[in-house]
């Protein structure tokens, strides 16, 4: 990216933080790895809806740190967690079979650029990694997917256990499990925020809790829309991009 898409990305995000935010300083691995050139023009183009810095300070994501982006996707989070761990870390992009079956020479190309990321594919629900090994896993815009099952409606779906349980065996006790989704209205169901590709924050955290994470704090502050009545499905309403949403710490016990 050229020094002018830098500064104009810089701007946008400053624009889209309010006046407040403007003053904000991040620490300088993180404002370092946002900055980072190698990133896709096309994932720097959302900086103003995903605010990376703000999310990734609130994790306290570190130098030298192991990571996993599970459902990396397009790899927003991925490309920016490679920067903030650095050469000495580590970011274990994980994507979904299918996407490997249609894409996987796509990320190989990707990750090239970055130097320390590696695709990190799921076997019989196990992620090809250590017990205890990992610093930070990051689930990002993912949640909405495996919070309903209409088999089960009023119960977290067993998918959810299984990766909740995963996740709980690859972190380093004390490790941060951080989840990013759209808010639902308070109250609402499962089935009624299923359709909205949404969740309930307090249902999202007795999910994660009930598989034996401590909940470590909500940073809502981070992406607040008043325009968004946490009643829609974003898609059809105009709302991409600019949803309410909860950007949960969890813990894994000492
Ligand atoms: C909004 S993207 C978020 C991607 C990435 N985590 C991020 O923060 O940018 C949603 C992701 O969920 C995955 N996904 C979509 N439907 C799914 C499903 N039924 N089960 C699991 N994952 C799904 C997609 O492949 C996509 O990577």
């Amino acid at each position: 990216m050229t020094l002018f898409k830098t500064l104009t990305a810089a701007a946008a995000l400053c624009v889209a933080l309010g006046t407040s935010a403007i003053a904000q300083d991040y620490p300088a691995h993180i404002e370092a790895a946002v900055a980072n050139d190698a990133r896709l023009d096309s994932n720097v183009e959302r900086d103003s809806d995903r605010k990376p810095a703000a999310v990734l300070s609130n994790y306290g994501v570190e130098s030298g740190m192991t990571v996993v982006d599970l459902f990396a996707g397009g790899g927003y989070f991925t490309e920016v967690l490679s920067g903030a761990v650095g050469e000495g870390g580590r970011v274990h992009a994980h994507q979904t079979a299918s996407r490997l079956e249609t894409s996987r020479s796509a990320f190989e190309e990707q990750y090239a650029l970055f130097g320390n990321i590696d695709i990190a594919e799921m076997v019989d629900g196990r992620l090809p990694l250590e017990d205890n090994s990992v610093d930070f896993v990051f689930f990002g815009l993912v949640l909405h997917h495996f919070h309903f099952d209409g088999a089960m409606p009023e119960q977290r779906p067993e998918r959810a256990t299984n990766l909740y349980a995963e996740v709980m065996r690859v972190l380093t006790p004390g490790g941060t499990f951080g989840v990013t989704e759209h808010v639902a209205v308070e109250g609402s169901s499962r089935e009624q925020s299923a359709g909205w590709h949404r969740i309930d924050v307090a249902t999202a955290v007795a999910d994660i809790t009930d598989s034996g994470f401590e909940f470590a704090g909500n940073a809502d502050e981070i992406h607040v829309n008043p325009e968004d009545d946490n009643a829609n499905f974003w898609g059809e309403t105009g709302l991409r991009g600019q949803t309410n949403r909860m950007v949960l710490s969890f813990t894994k016990p000492e």
